[in-house]
């Protein structure tokens, strides 16, 4: 790239693109569907806003009243004004971005959005999600950080994964949508400004991801859906070859004694069925849907999420950690990368199954929502 990658992707958001249609991938453009219950808030969101969104996933977990959220790259602040509605006037949603000009955007909106939700909770920071301890935010004073597809476009993404771990509250998580690669990603090809800016070559390696998350300190990361990401633009096609793509959700939870794999110490919880909108069933990851009422045999490091977070007073938990009987069947073991389709499925096709494994691969659990390009899309 002729100046610092930096400079570029400030360039790329800042001036080259002006709206969700002039992306040329999905990559950067969320093509899965709006759950309905979140349509109602995006519909109180300014046009401009939504005119220069370029995330590619969802990232509105649960719990969220009263919660204070972190958005890392938070663009023109479409997330942040939809968790805004979701953290009500007793919680607090900062969003951080290094680009004037979407932070303009989002800045410019704040007293209208003010004015459509009835109470003011959003600020924006200008800064470097790299430098996060540079800004003016208390460390370990965050119940959730979210993100949607920004860490791909870091120099140091080490460097974000910890920032964010000093931020987090004890027990609160990093909840983000981002694109990852089914195997490392060339230096000539992390070099092509338009590749990296479309969230494509900047994109880790998802184990190396793995492994990173490990060193920041979030022992357990936990795959919540993955989708394959369509290259339709032939040239950048014909650049990317053999290189496949997920857009994934992880959640990666602050809590200290979580191990590196699931240990069974025999224990087990239910779910009371207690969390709004989720009157039958949880999903905590793509491998724990918990029904209502069900005792379900847990593994250690499952039992610390539940129990350590928002989510405990909506269980009950059986067990204690006095007894360990080795590694718990089904967890903690990596199974090797699942190959994503050379040819990715047909967007009008119906999706194929999840595969309910014990894979912590996104690559292998792409299959959740099918590759499209929607009209939101430039490819
Ligand atoms: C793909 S866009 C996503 C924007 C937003 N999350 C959304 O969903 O619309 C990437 C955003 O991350 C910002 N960004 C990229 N690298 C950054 C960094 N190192 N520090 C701060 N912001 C960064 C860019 O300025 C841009 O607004």
């Amino acid at each position: 790239m002729p100046d610092s990658i930096q400079e570029a992707v400030q360039r790329y958001y800042g001036t080259t693109l002006t709206s969700t249609a002039d992306l040329r991938t999905s990559a950067c453009c969320d093509a899965s569907a709006v759950p309905a219950a979140l349509q109602p808030l995006l519909a109180r969101i300014h046009p401009d806003v939504l005119a220069r969104y370029y995330g590619c996933g969802l990232v509105a977990p649960e719990l969220l009243d009263g919660a204070r959220v972190l958005d890392l790259g938070s663009g023109s602040g479409r997330d942040v004004y939809v968790l805004a509605q979701l953290v009500g006037a007793g919680g607090e949603v900062v969003g951080v971005d290094m680009t004037a000009e979407q932070l303009a955007v989002a800045e410019s909106h704040r007293g209208w959005q003010a004015e459509q939700f009835g109470y003011a909770n959003v600020r924006f920071l200008n800064g470097l999600i790299e430098q996060l301890e540079l800004l003016d935010l208390e460390p370990a004073s965050f119940d959730v950080v979210i993100s949607n597809c920004v860490v791909n476009l870091s120099t140091d993404k080490l460097a974000v994964l910890k920032g964010v771990q000093r931020l987090l509250k004890p027990g609160g998580e990093f909840y983000f949508a981002d694109v990852y690669a089914d195997r490392r990603v060339s230096v000539a090809l992390r070099d092509d400004p338009v590749l990296y800016g479309e969230c494509l070559s900047g994109a880790l390696y998802w184990n190396d991801f793995l492994r990173l998350a490990r060193a920041a300190g979030f022992a357990d990361p936990r795959l919540v859906n993955s989708r394959p990401l369509a290259i339709t633009d032939a040239e950048l096609a014909a650049k990317t070859g053999d290189l496949r793509f997920v857009s994934s959700t992880y959640r990666l939870f602050n809590i200290a004694d979580l191990e590196d794999a699931c240990e069974d110490h025999g224990q087990a919880v239910t779910y009371l069925g207690t969390v709004p909108g989720q009157p039958h069933a949880l999903g905590l990851d793509a491998h724990h849907r918990i029904e209502t009422g069900r005792l379900l045999p847990v593994g250690g490091n499952t039992f610390r999420m539940l129990q350590q977070s928002r989510y405990a007073p909506h269980f009950t938990f059986y067990g204690d950690f006095s007894r360990h009987f080795g590694l718990f069947p089904g967890c903690g073991d990596v199974t090797p990368v699942a190959t994503i389709p050379a040819v990715l499925p047909d967007a009008a096709a119906a999706p194929p199954a999840v595969s309910a494994v014990s894979a912590v691969s996104p690559v292998s659990a792409v299959s959740a929502v099918p590759a499209a390009s929607g009209p939101c899309c430039g490819a």
